[in-house]
């Protein structure tokens, strides 16, 4: 029998009263750019009469079918190479959870498999087309760093404080090589932007927050991947193309919201989001990928002023405009299916990941019914066709037969690990050192921390998966963690190491390293509501006054992709190191923080903080330090004054809403019968009866003691469920395949049990679901789009988990929160 849930009663819609879609803040502006204030820049790539020719012919024999083809681009999540074949596809992607054959992790040949298998199907005339040959398009935005094996860098924020142009076209060189030994030909980097507001969780993949120092690393970096824009082949020189991103101000917004809206004026659009542009024109940058964010209300996705006017008619950008992942559903006017708009601002190419089929499909009723003209469809076309014409791409054949490619021992190459470590060294940012750095290599070390030997952690997202979750040391074979570089370092020096994640110790040592600090996180993912390092990674502050109450030295190093507020931490070590996200290469740590038989340090610290830290977890407050900050060996020592260590904001997370047991601030937790009006109560206390008797609520011990609620009912129907008064907007995660998680224990399963949402007042979706007994916490997740797909409006949902059962039943929930990183993905029932 099919589990139906009558959620749609008194009891539950009581819970939505008084909830209403908050209404927008008024622009201040209308989101259109006057391009005569804006810059002019001449695209450098010199004009080709041969190419040009070759364009108008290939147009000429191109079946509008064919043209529209070109213009979107499909995930390998989602598309075959009989799907480039048929519909000529212009290009493919991997997004960061996709790979070959579905598997994001699968081995290097098998990328390379798949590149000819999709090259092959492009060039395939054998239907009369003219074969375009297909592109791929890959994030390898640190490094190839989708590819086990790969050279993974520190991330952008790291080589920021390095402050060093010559390193990052190094950089831009050896992952051009990377991507090439597996077959790709476009990276969608580098992120130029310049992030303001760093409680953004894509903060981390821009340089700085200073628009100078992004400018000075944009042509370096465009370069290395791409080679001079003197019209050479770009593959016949091992190179790929590079897309700047994310046109315009995906820095800027409001709150550092990802996808969200910045309403500032022009001149601060021009002067701090559109610096880096320029640099990366004049570098002939190949495409640029525009934001999903919007600028004064409208879409940067759907905005002609800014897409036409100004990068491409006032900036002359002469490459093409790839949109973001479906970021076309989210102009107005548009569906992820149909959005004729964004071609008419200025996208050339959508990115059209699991939707290329209907975009296709829409484009060409369009093109056919006269609503998009002919002549935008060209130019976007030769855009397109111009770009693979420089790339040299109907000449290099298959992906396997070309330069570099299946050369194995390229990825992750002794030479580019070398160079990564260097960049280690370089990133690395010395905030305090009250003498006990260098460490001396003789001595015993302790290395604490739990991300001392995890090289996840110490790379951060978009590594191997989208958001950095999932993988673990085995899946970076060749890499180094930071504490593997500290034993070497000290080992080499005749000294030991012990790592010891909490600190403890048999020996007592002569110093100890701490290292802390954030999680992997991406898109959306990483916002936070505040500047400072979430409560459940603050662990390590207490092992480093442990560790200095017995006189020992503490050097505290962090892993993160922004500044913090962490003045517990500053206070509690003897000397405090910013290490960023550094990737593969560990060693770089030990480095500079190993000194010499003699004592003397090997490398100084050369790093700048590439944006100020902050004094309290609120900006507002004031920077501790300022941009550019950072001490190194010649530093004349200073007296310590402690800091206050008051946040001055609160931690909350707008995408947890339950964490150890407990709601999470403007959470509430309640437990309700679906089928009684006026049955709902309100949990706060505990323990607790609720149903009449029926349902009892404890506080069980869990990950933390109390850290669990668990729910005893006596038969009959119930629900538990998380609610708020202000509706949350979670359409942005559920196109990002994003999974509703909630970690249980299930003693005693109850006849029937579903999942559900609530938007609005009424709607109510149900997807049932089969927990198994089980004595330990599993963390489930079931995903947003299925619950979207039954009917939930994501733009205002005012309960986003309803746990519904009926017949007895005996479990405990200890968090409830959006994520992907699931133990078991439930199917969608
Ligand atoms: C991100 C882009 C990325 C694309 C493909 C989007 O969600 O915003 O930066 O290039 O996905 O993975
Ligand atoms: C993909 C990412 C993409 C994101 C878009 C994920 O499923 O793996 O590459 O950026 O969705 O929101």
């Amino acid at each position: 029998m099919r589990f139906r849930f009558h959620l749609a009663t008194a009891a539950l819609a009581a819970a939505a009263t008084g909830v209403s879609a908050q209404p927008e803040a008024a622009p201040a502006g209308n989101g259109v750019a006057n391009p005569a204030i804006w810059p002019e820049y001449q695209y450098p790539v010199p004009e080709s009469a041969a190419a040009e020719a070759r364009i108008a012919d290939l147009l000429e024999r191109m079946t509008l079918e064919e043209k529209i083809g070109q213009l979107v681009q499909a995930d390998l999540c989602c598309v075959t190479p009989d799907d480039v074949r048929r519909y000529n596809l212009g290009s493919v992607l991997n997004g960061g959870n996709s790979g070959p054959g579905g598997d994001d992790l699968a081995p290097a040949a098998r990328w390379l498999e798949a590149a000819d298998a999709f090259y092959a199907a492009s060039v395939d005339t054998s239907d009369g087309g003219v074969g375009i040959p297909v592109i791929w398009g890959t994030d390898a935005v640190h490094g190839h760093a989708n590819i086990v094996g790969a050279t993974i860098f520190p991330h952008n924020i790291g080589l920021g404080a390095a402050q060093d142009p010559a390193l990052i076209e190094r950089i831009g060189a050896a992952t051009a090589i990377e991507i090439r030994v597996t077959g790709q030909e476009w990276t969608f980097a580098p992120t130029v932007t310049v992030p303001q507001d760093f409680r953004w969780g894509r903060a981390y993949e821009g340089y700085s927050s200073d628009p100078e120092l992004v400018a000075s690393y944009v042509g370096a970096m465009v370069r290395g991947l791409q080679g001079p824009p003197d019209g050479g082949s770009i593959l016949a020189r091992g190179k790929v193309i590079a897309s700047t991103k994310h046109f315009l101000a995906d820095g800027g917004t409001d709150r550092g919201v990802d996808q969200g809206d910045a309403t500032i004026g022009e001149e601060a659009l021009r002067d701090i989001h559109g610096a880096p542009y320029g640099p990366a024109i004049e570098e002939g940058v190949a495409t640029v990928m525009a934001s999903f964010s919007s600028w004064q209300g409208v879409k940067m996705t759907g905005n002609q002023s800014l897409l036409t006017g100004v990068l491409k008619e006032r900036m002359d950008f002469g490459g093409f405009v790839v949109s973001d992942w479906n970021a076309h559903g989210q102009v107005e006017g548009c569906t992820n299916e149909s959005c004729p708009q964004a071609l008419m601002a200025g996208i050339d190419m959508y990115m059209a990941p699991d939707t290329w089929k209907p975009i296709y499909e829409s484009l060409l009723a369009q093109a056919k019914a006269g609503e998009i003209p002919i002549s935008r469809i060209d130019e976007a076309v030769a855009r397109i066709l111009r770009v693979k014409l420089r790339l040299g791409l109907f000449e290099a054949g298959k992906p396997s037969s070309r330069a570099l490619s299946g050369d194995w021992d390229l990825l992750g190459s002794p030479d580019h690990r070398t160079l990564a470590r260097e960049a280690v060294r370089k990133s690395l940012v010395l905030l305090k050192n009250q003498g006990v750095l260098p460490l001396r290599p003789g001595g015993r070390l302790l290395v604490a921390g739990e991300g001392a030997d995890d090289i996840a952690r110490q790379s951060g997202g978009w590594t191997l998966t989208w958001q950095g979750t999932g993988v673990d040391n085995s899946h970076f074979p060749g890499a180094t963690s930071l504490w593997e570089g500290l034993r070497q370092a000290v080992s080499a020096g005749g000294g030991t190491a012990q790592l010891s994640p909490d600190g403890s110790f048999s020996r007592r040592p002569d110093a100890a390293v701490v290292i802390f600090g954030e999680k992997p996180y991406a898109e959306f993912q990483g916002d936070r509501a505040s500047l400072q390092l979430d409560p459940d990674l603050a662990g390590p502050y207490e092992t480093m006054r442990k560790l200095k109450e017995q006189g020992i030295p503490v050097v505290a190093v962090m892993i993160t992709g922004r500044p913090l507020y962490v003045n517990p931490a500053l206070n509690a070590a003897d000397a405090f190191v910013v290490a960023w996200l550094p990737g593969s290469e560990g060693a770089g740590l030990a480095d500079v923080l190993v000194g010499g038989p003699d004592g003397a340090p090997n490398f100084d610290f050369m790093g700048k903080l590439p944006a100020a830290w902050p004094r309290t977890a609120n900006m507002d407050d004031g920077a501790l330090y300022p941009f550019g900050y950072g001490l190194n060996y010649a530093s004349p020592r200073a007296e310590w004054a402690a800091l206050p260590e008051k946040a001055g904001a609160s931690a909350g997370d707008s995408r947890t809403f339950l964490a150890a047991g407990a709601p999470a601030s403007s959470w509430s937790l309640h437990i309700a019968d679906p089928g009684a009006p006026g049955s709902m109560t309100r949990l706060t206390t505990f323990p607790a009866e609720a149903l009449g008797g029926r349902a009892r609520v404890t506080a069980e011990d869990a990950a933390v003691q109390e850290g669990a609620r668990r729910f005893r009912i006596a038969g009959g129907e119930a629900a538990v469920t998380l609610g708020t008064f202000e509706p949350i907007d979670i359409s942005r995660e559920t196109n990002g395949d994003v999974l509703l998680l909630f970690t249980l224990k299930m003693t005693d399963a109850p006849e029937r049990a579903g999942i559900a949402m609530r938007s609005g007042a009424e709607a109510i979706a149900v997807s049932n679901v089969r927990i198994p007994e089980g004595s330990e916490f599993v963390r489930y997740g079931i995903p947003l789009k299925c619950l979207r797909d039954k009917g939930i409006d994501m733009t205002r949902v005012a309960m986003p988990f309803v746990f519904a059962t009926s017949g007895t039943a005996d479990f405990a929930l200890s968090e409830v929160r959006l994520g992907t990183d699931a133990q078991t993905v439930l199917p969608c029932g």
